[in-house]
C-alpha cells in the first residue's frame, strides 16, 4: 500500500512516499479503509524524535494519528464493528499510520463517524476531540458556571475545546489574534483576548481552569488568572512524574520528567493551584460519546485546509507554521 514513511528520526526530508506492506491485523483489529487523515503537531513531533524517550516506535514508522474510513475486515475477536462501516479512530501510541491507504487499529479505539460529516471533516475530530474530552471532562470535571480559560481558541485543540466547554455550561475565556476573533466568537467563546492587542493575564481573574497549549511564558502566566483551588492543565509540556508514571516510564524518566516540571509546580502550590500535564489516549468509548454531541449538532468541525494524499508532506508543513484555522486533513481516497 502507499504510505508517507519515516526511516529515521529527522527533520521534513527524513518523510517519504512509498510502499509498505499492507497491516496485519490481530484479533481485536478492525482494518480500515482510509479514506481521510487528520494532520497533527504531533506527527511532526514524532518525526523529529521528541517523543521518542517515552513513544517508542519500531522504525520505519507510518506517520499520521487522525482517521476517517470504511471498515474492510475484522479481526476474530471483534464485536463492534463489521466490513463496511464507517469509522474514525484515533489509534493507540505505537500504532500511527494514517497517512497511508489502509490501518489495523484495536477494536477499542474506534467509533462509528459522525452521519452528516464527511470523512474529511471526520477525520479532524478524534485527536483533537479526545484531548479536550480528557482535559475539561476528565481531568477537569469542567461545571456548569465555571470559568475557563482556553488558549489558542482558534487551532485545532482550541476550536474544539471552547465548543466543549460551552456545552459543559462554562464561560469560556480564549486568546487568539485579531484575524481570528470572528472564528471563535461563532463558536461560542464569551471572553476573547486579541493577543496582539492585550495581555491575558491583565485581563483574567478568578478562573477554575486553564488549558495551556503553548509555550512556557503562557503556561507560568496562565497561574495568575486562576483563583485558588483552580487548575491548570498543560497539554504542550512541560511533563510531570504522574504523567511518567501512567506510561509506566522507568525510574529514570520519571525523576526526568519530575525535574522538568519542578519549576511550574512549586509556582503552582505557591498559588494554592493544581498543574498537570495531559497526554491524550486513544479511546472509542469517549469518541463515541463525541460521536453523539456532533450527531445531536452541539460540536461542529472546524477544517482550514484540505490536501491531496500526495502533498502529506505540505499539509505537515502547512500545520507546522503554526497558523492553521482549526484542522488541515489530507484526503487519502476519494469517498
Ligand atoms: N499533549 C497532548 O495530548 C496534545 C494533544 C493535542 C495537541 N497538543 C499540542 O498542543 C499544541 C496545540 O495543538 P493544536 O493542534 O491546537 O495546534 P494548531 O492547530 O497548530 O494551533 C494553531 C493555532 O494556534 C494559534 N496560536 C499560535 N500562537 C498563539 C498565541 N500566542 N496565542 C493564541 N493563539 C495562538 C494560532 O492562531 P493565530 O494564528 O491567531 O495566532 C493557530 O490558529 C501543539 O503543541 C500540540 O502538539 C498536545
Amino acid at each position: 500500500m502507499k504510505a508517507f514513511i519515516l526511516d529515521r528520526y529527522g527533520n521534513a526530508d527524513r518523510v517519504r512516499a512509498g510502499d509498505m506492506p499492507d497491516p496485519q491485523l490481530r484479533e481485536d483489529d478492525v482494518l480500515v479503509q482510509i479514506h481521510a487523515a487528520g494532520v497533527n503537531q504531533l506527527d511532526s513531533k514524532i518525526r523529529d524524535g521528541e517523543f521518542k524517550s517515552f513513544l517508542r516506535y519500531r522504525l520505519p514508522l507510518i506517520l499520521g494519528h487522525d482517521v476517517a474510513g470504511v471498515v474492510v475486515r475484522v479481526g476474530s475477536r471483534v464485536r463492534q464493528f463489521k466490513p463496511g462501516d464507517e469509522v474514525y479512530a484515533r489509534p493507540a501510541d505505537g500504532r500511527s499510520g494514517a497517512f497511508a491507504e489502509l490501518i489495523a487499529i484495536t477494536e477499542a479505539d474506534v467509533a462509528k463517524k459522525p452521519k452528516a460529516l464527511t470523512m474529511e471533516e471526520a477525520a479532524s475530530i478524534p485527536l483533537v476531540g479526545l484531548t479536550a474530552w480528557q482535559a475539561l471532562i476528565e481531568s477537569a470535571n469542567l461545571q456548569p458556571g465555571q470559568k475557563v480559560l482556553i488558549h489558542a481558541g482558534s487551532g485545532g485543540v482550541g476550536t474544539f475545546a471552547i465548543q466543549l466547554a460551552k456545552h459543559a455550561g462554562a464561560t469560556v475565556a480564549t486568546t487568539t489574534s485579531t484575524d481570528n476573533v470572528d472564528l471563535v466568537r461563532s463558536l461560542g467563546a464569551d471572553v476573547v483576548i486579541d493577543y496582539k492587542k492585550e495581555d491575558f493575564s491583565d485581563v483574567l481573574r478568578d478562573y477554575d481552569v486553564v488549558l495551556n497549549s503553548l509555550d512556557k511564558v503562557t503556561l507560568e502566566k496562565s497561574l495568575r488568572v486562576l483563583k485558588p483551588g483552580g487548575q491548570l492543565i498543560s497539554i504542550s509540556g512541560p511533563p510531570d512524574a504522574a504523567f511518567a508514571r501512567t506510561i509506566g516510564a522507568s525510574w529514570v524518566l520519571r525523576m526526568v520528567m519530575g525535574a522538568l516540571s519542578r519549576g511550574i509546580r512549586a509556582q503552582a502550590k505557591r498559588r494554592h493551584v493544581h498543574y498537570s500535564f495531559l497526554f491524550m489516549r486513544a479511546n472509542g468509548g469517549q469518541l463515541a460519546k463525541i460521536t453523539s454531541l456532533i450527531d445531536d449538532g452541539i460540536i461542529r468541525p472546524v477544517v482550514d485546509r484540505v490536501f491531496p494524499f500526495a502533498s502529506t508532506k505540505e499539509a505537515m508543513a502547512y500545520v507546522e507554521a503554526g497558523r492553521a484555522k482549526g484542522k488541515v486533513i489530507v484526503s487519502v481516497r476519494e469517498s
